[in-house]
């Protein structure tokens, strides 16, 4: 299916970007992931390509500094942003990937939908919703991608989709269906590239 065949195609890391006039130009479908620092974002680029560490994952939370995009063929952009939320590295410079974070998410014209990585053990907390706020203002569709389900048991996820659900309802730039992945065991993964492969 779509799915497969667009992530069968090469994939290679084009840029680290620190600042929006390093954007590449917005010519190509582009999604990118976001979510509080450590909640999997590099990780689940490295499941969705099938490529071990094209991005940097790491334990540390605060791995990814740069807006990192990589290029899945030649149609499509998928970006790798740094977390939000508590990291470890100086002050002035989290202030300034935040900073360029927030102005990435509001103002590329290329950007056709923001995955926002939840980790399932956790739900939404609170600068989750400020990301969230801050994509209905700027009128870009988001998708919630629960993380790291392998790390809860079945029946306590049931209780993770009720809250995210009701979260949701409240964001007008919300897309309704929720995708819970583990980046380790591959569930959700190929849901995932096949909604990527359905965008235009
Ligand atoms: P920053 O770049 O620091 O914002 O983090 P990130 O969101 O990119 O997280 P990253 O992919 O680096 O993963 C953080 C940690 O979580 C790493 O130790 C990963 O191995 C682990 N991890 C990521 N996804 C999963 C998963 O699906 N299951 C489990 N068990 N661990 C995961
Ligand atoms: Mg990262």
């Amino acid at each position: 299916e779509r799915g497969r065949l667009l992530f069968a195609g090469p994939v290679d890391f084009l840029k680290g970007v620190v600042a929006m006039s390093g954007l590449p130009p917005a010519d190509r479908i582009e999604v990118c992931f976001a979510g509080r620092s450590n909640v999997g974002k590099s990780s689940l680029i490295n499941a969705l390509t099938g490529r071990k560490a094209i991005a940097r994952a790491s334990n540390t939370p605060g791995r990814t500094q740069e807006i990192n995009f990589f290029a899945l063929g030649e149609s499509h952009y998928l970006v790798d942003l740094p977390g939000y939320g508590y990291a470890n590295a100086p002050l002035d410079k989290v202030a300034a990937w935040q900073a360029l974070l927030k102005k990435y998410l509001s103002g590329r014209q290329s950007l056709r939908r923001a995955f926002v990585l939840i980790d399932t053990r956790h739900g939404i907390k609170s600068v989750d919703e400020e990301i969230m706020s801050l994509l209905d203002s700027s009128a870009v569709t988001f998708q919630c991608v629960l993380t790291k389900a392998d790390k809860v048991k079945d029946k306590d996820r049931e209780a993770v989709l009720e809250q995210v659900r009701a979260k949701l309802a409240k964001h007008p730039a919300a897309y309704p269906e929720i995708i819970m992945t583990s980046s380790e065991k591959g569930d959700g993964i190929a849901t995932l590239r096949a909604v990527i492969a359905t965008l235009e």
